[in-house]
């Protein structure tokens, strides 16, 4: 590490603990901010992570949507996201309003929506899911017809796990539908004998390649199996420097280097550290709303 960098480094870490400040970063975070955090993992991790935490102070190194998550479950805690601009175009999918209207059309369904989604559309919702426990949150509905939202790639894959008639909402992840079917199928003939996995947010055709369909979260759990060596991870390009870290030795070869998700590249160590010093910008949700979200979350982690 160089010394500027060390500096940096040592003056989050202290003004960490002077602020009784916890690092949350999610897999796709860059490496420089996943070195920094206490706690790196899945949109389900994470959520399950600040629902527990005693710190005053959440720095989450993520999406918008993910600091709101926090804030939904910890009203108590302030919640900084050191780059406000740091959205996601498929929670931008959907708004509240259009929900609304799709529910007076479908009275009888359930609601089911992705995490990556704003509070006011949790607020809407029956319950949550993330890409860790979507098939297993819809099979133990005791509903059959569901509206699910916003991501349709997800949904089309629950759909077909669990049998149940999902109403999609034509939601998608901009950078997982870079991932195309012949990325796979020519890395699977340089590298016959790796592992495929994918994320379910990418296409279905992509999916069907697939020897596992996974969260982030589960793909660093596969890849610590012993009897897995060679993974083509067919995911953000973040994640590999988790996967890296954690398995020296194992070759994990990104499918497509064009999977970037430009908005989780915006947190840096430097923003880290300014939001720190001024203790912003915060995140925080409105009561009313809050309180309808957390239903909606609290559903979903009674679940998993
Ligand atoms: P995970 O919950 O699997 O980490 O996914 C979050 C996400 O935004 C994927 O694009
Ligand atoms: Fe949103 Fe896709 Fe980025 Fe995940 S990778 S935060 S779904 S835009």
């Amino acid at each position: 590490m160089e010394n500027r960098d060390a500096e940096l480094v040592n003056k989050i870490l202290s003004l960490k603990r002077e602020k009784k400040a916890v690092i949350l970063a999610h897999n796709y975070q860059l490496g420089e901010v996943q070195d920094i955090a206490d706690f790196v993992g899945d949109s389900l991790g994470l959520s399950q992570n600040a629902a527990t935490t005693n710190a005053r102070v959440i720095v989450f190194c993520g999406v918008h949507f993910m600091a709101e998550t926090a804030s939904i479950l910890c009203p108590d805690k302030i919640v900084l996201l050191p780059d406000m601009n740091a959205g996601c175009p498929m929670a931008d999918m959907i708004t509240a309003k259009r929900l609304r209207e799709r529910k007076k059309e479908l009275p009888n369904a359930t609601v089911v929506c992705y995490i990556n989604s704003s509070a006011e559309v949790k607020a809407e919702s029956d319950i949550c899911c993330t890409s860790a426990n979507a098939v297993k949150v819809v099979a133990g509905l005791n509903r059959d017809e569901i509206i699910f939202v916003p991501d349709q790639y997800l949904g089309h894959y629950v759909q077909t796990k669990t049998g149940k008639k999902m109403h999609l909402w034509p939601g998608f992840c901009p950078t997982h539908i870079r991932i195309r079917p012949e990325h796979i199928t020519q890395l699977k003939q340089e590298y016959p004998q790796a592992k495929v996995v994918v994320h379910p947010e990418c296409r279905t055709e992509v999916i069907a390649l697939a020897d596992e369909v996974l969260s982030t979260g589960g793909m660093c759990r596969y890849a610590r199996q012993e009897e897995v060596t060679e993974v083509i991870v067919g995911t953000e390009i973040g994640i590999i420097h988790r996967l890296k870290k954690e398995n020296p030795g194992k070759k994990f070869i990104p499918v497509s280097e064009q999977a970037v998700c430009p908005n989780m590249k915006l947190i840096t160590q430097e923003k880290v550290l300014w939001s720190l010093e001024a203790m912003a910008p915060e995140v925080r949700v409105p009561e009313q709303t809050r309180l309808k979200a957390k239903a909606a979350v609290d559903r979903m982690l009674r679940v998993v």
